[in-house]
């Protein structure tokens, strides 16, 4: 395996910066960025003359706590366009987010906002390995969804050479990656999972293909998943995380020297974690829910932005940058099973322990009664046959109640059963009545 550590001077100054020369940086963009969006975006000025705030009442960062937060539902109210604070005329692109909850939100970006999205795609890749000159496939989709084109600037910036395959075709990105031998995938974990499957198919051993380092996101994904992988196919397997309505891909990138957490590109994102029952920002260590403020974007400045996502700040180490620790679950995805939380990566983390169960799975959840039930739909290897599956099974039952604490019923499925994702994995599937 490659452990492609860059070399100081390949590194942008302000990725080796020291601490206060950032929060000087932070600091003047955070109080241009709040001045833009309230005498821009007509909701920004609304929220904070409803709290009472005003841009100028940021004298140090922490002062941020004093101005409200955006939530999702403030960009669907003011759909289209209502948040963009600038004419549309200088938006030169749109996209929007993949709308699991609900109708997809509206993000868009001047000529600079496309230019910083690349800067700090450019640096995430970077940072997970790539060099200009490699092949670099990207599997993400393109289109409305941020993943392909975000990579694909940010790829082209660093100087690689891109091959825009977009999600979906299987075998066709099989044949490319045999024919154009690139060393970098961009990917979300699951499909790449369906891709080693599809080599295996025909008769490639995932680990003699060319990828050596792949950059994987837009969904969570534990330690455990990423062993799975990287010994699938032999190669460095690294997070990106990022958010349509923050920018998309590229918010923060794990770092492939230390693979301990994700990096916040703090210059250009703020980063915040709250208590998602208070909304009173939490000490640094404490989990909570992520809080993002755009510091530089021009066309959709996003102040305080409730991400939904689980997780912690921790202090910088492989650059000047604080990090996350790897977002294992949003709270959205979590399911109360009488009175416990699950989170469908809890599951995950005990499935992948069993080298008779393969990383394909589902959680549903029912109501035949007044109560919620869970059921764990998960495969056996190929190797693994029916009965022996079986045991796994209820192996994996046993685990889920000794450790989550929930009953579950566990369904072991043949190799195959479990639809495969193009992009992102649907875990929940909430078969419960609605309303
Ligand atoms: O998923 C942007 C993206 C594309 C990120 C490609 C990384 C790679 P959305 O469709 O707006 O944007 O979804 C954002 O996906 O709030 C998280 O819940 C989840 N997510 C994204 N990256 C990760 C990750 C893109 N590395 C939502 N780990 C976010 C866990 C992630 N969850």
């Amino acid at each position: 395996m490659t452990a492609k550590m860059p070399r100081p001077e390949e590194l942008e100054p302000i990725e080796r910066a020291s601490r206060d020369e950032l929060q000087a940086l932070q600091l003047a963009r955070l109080r241009w960025a709040l001045a833009h969006a309230y005498d821009n975006v007509a909701h920004y000025r609304k929220a904070f003359d409803a709290s009472g705030v005003h841009p100028r009442d940021l004298v140090r960062l922490d002062d941020l706590a004093k101005f409200p937060f955006t939530v999702k539902a403030d960009l669907r109210d003011n759909d289209p366009f209502g948040m963009f604070a600038v004419p549309r005329e200088q938006v030169v692109r749109i996209h929007a987010s993949s709308g699991t909850t609900g109708k997809p939100t509206v993000v868009g970006y001047t000529r600079n906002d496309i230019e910083t999205w690349a800067t700090v795609m450019a640096r995430s890749i970077r940072a997970a390995g790539g060099r200009a000159g490699d092949i670099l496939q990207v599997a993400y989709g393109y289109g409305l969804f941020t993943g392909g084109l975000g990579a694909h600037y940010g790829a082209e910036k660093l100087g690689c050479t891109v091959v825009p395959m977009s999600g979906g075709q299987t075998e066709r990105q099989v044949q490319l990656i045999a024919d154009f031998k690139p060393s970098v995938i961009m990917v979300t974990p699951s499909y790449m999972l369906a891709i080693a499957e599809e080599m295996e198919r025909q008769g490639i051993d995932p680990r003699t293909c060319s990828l050596e380092i792949g950059i994987f996101g837009a969904e969570p994904w534990t330690p455990t998943m990423r062993q799975a992988i990287e010994s699938k196919l032999a190669m460095d397997a690294i997070d990106i995380y990022g958010l349509s309505e923050v920018i998309g891909p590229g918010v923060a990138q794990e770092c492939i020297e230390t693979k301990d957490g994700l990096t916040v590109w703090e210059d250009h994102f703020y980063p915040e974690v709250i208590d998602p029952a208070t909304g009173q920002v939490l000490p640094e260590g404490e989990k909570g829910e992520l809080v993002f403020t755009s510091l530089t974007k021009e066309a959709l400045p996003i102040i305080r932005y409730r991400t939904r996502d689980l997780t912690r700040l921790l202090p910088p180490t492989a650059r000047a940058m604080r990090r996350i620790e790897k977002i294992t679950g949003r709270s959205d995805d979590m399911m109360i099973i009488r009175g416990v939380n699950v989170f469908p990566t809890q599951i995950e983390e005990l499935m992948l322990r069993d080298a008779a169960l393969a990383p394909h799975y589902q959680v549903e959840i029912t109501r035949p009664g007044n109560l919620d039930e869970m059921t764990v739909l998960v495969e056996r290897v190929p190797a693994v046959g029916s009965a022996d599956g079986d045991d796994a099974g209820r192996r994996l039952a046993r685990l889920i109640k000794s450790l989550i604490g929930v009953s579950a019923e566990v369904k072991v499925l043949a190799p195959g059963g479990i639809e495969r994702s193009l992009g992102k994995a649907k875990r929940v599937v909430d078969k419960r009545p609605k309303g």
